[in-house]
C-alpha cells in the first residue's frame, strides 16, 4: 500500500495534506524518514512514523452522519472555544481523528458527514466528484418567478458561474435547490447577487444521505451499505 493512502486511511489527514507531511520528511517508515508519497509499504509489518509519533494501522473506518444545529461550527477545533460539531459527539470517537466532510456555515443546519476515512473526504469535497447537495432556503420575502428562472439558467458569481442541478419553488419564500458545487457560502452569494437575503438554510440532503429523520445536534452511524455507497460513487472500492 502507498504511504500517502496509509496515512489518510488511519486518518492522519486528507490525502492531500498527507502528501505535504510527507514531503516536508515528517514522516519515517521503519525508522527511515521517507519523502515519496508513493512509497510502497506493508501495513501489518512496517512501522510508520509522523514526527516520532506511531501511526497504527486502523483499516475501520468511522462514518457518522450529524444533523447539523445553528450555532455551531464546522471544524475540529475552535481557537476561542465555540462549540464545534466535533464537541456535539460527547467524547464519542475521540480516539480517532474525525473531519467534518466540506463546511456548513455556523447559521445552516442539516446534514453534515464525519469520517476517519480520509480518501472519502477528499473525494467528496473535490471539485471534480463534487456529490449532490439539496438545500432549503428560507427568504426574507417571496421569489418571483422571473428570479427562479434566473437561477435555474445559472448565477454568475465572482469566482465562476453555478448552476443549480434542480430547483423548484415550495412556498412563495421557500426554494429548494440541488447543487454539485460546494463553494463557500454559494447559496447564500447565489440569492444575495439577485438582491434577497437567506434566512434559514438548511441542508437536506449530502450524498443522498438524509439527517432529518435525526433531533437536532445528533448523530448516527451509517451503516456498512450506506458507507460503500458513498464511497463507490466517488470511485472507491467498497470497504470489507
Ligand atoms: N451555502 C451557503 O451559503 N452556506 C452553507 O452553509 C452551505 C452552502
Amino acid at each position: 500500500m502507498r504511504l500517502n493512502k496509509y496515512l489518510a486511511s488511519s486518518g492522519v489527514a486528507s490525502r492531500r495534506k498527507c502528501d505535504d507531511l510527507i514531503k516536508a520528511g515528517r514522516v519515517s517508515v521503519n525508522e527511515r524518514t521517507v519523502t515519496e508519497p508513493w512509497f510502497d509499504l506493508d501495513p501489518g509489518r512496517d512501522a510508520v512514523e509522523v514526527e516520532g509519533k506511531p501511526i497504527e494501522w486502523l483499516p475501520d473506518r468511522v462514518y457518522l452522519l450529524l444533523n447539523k444545529p445553528a450555532g455551531v461550527i464546522t471544524t475540529v477545533s475552535d481557537p476561542q472555544g465555540r462549540a464545534t460539531v466535533l464537541s456535539l459527539l460527547g467524547g464519542a470517537f475521540k480516539e480517532r481523528r474525525l473531519y467534518p466532510v466540506g463546511r456548513l456555515d455556523a447559521d445552516t443546519t442539516g446534514a453534515l458527514l464525519l469520517t476517519d476515512d480520509g480518501e472519502l473526504a477528499h473525494r467528496l469535497t473535490h471539485p471534480r466528484y463534487e456529490s449532490s447537495k439539496e438545500y432549503s432556503v428560507l427568504l426574507e420575502r417571496e421569489v418571483s418567478g422571473e428570479d427562479v428562472e434566473r437561477l435555474r439558467q445559472g448565477i454568475l458569481l465572482e469566482d465562476g458561474w453555478v448552476t443549480p442541478d434542480s430547483i423548484r419553488l415550495k412556498k412563495p419564500d421557500l426554494v429548494v435547490l440541488t447543487l454539485h458545487e460546494g463553494r463557500k457560502r454559494i447559496v447564500k452569494r447565489m440569492f444575495s447577487s439577485l438582491g434577497y437575503t437567506v434566512v434559514e438554510l438548511h441542508r437536506r440532503r449530502f450524498g443522498g444521505l438524509s439527517a432529518d429523520d435525526l433531533p437536532d445536534g445528533s448523530w448516527r452511524e451509517l451503516s456498512l451499505e450506506e458507507a460503500n455507497r458513498l464511497r463507490e460513487s466517488v470511485g472507491l472500492e467498497p470497504i470489507a
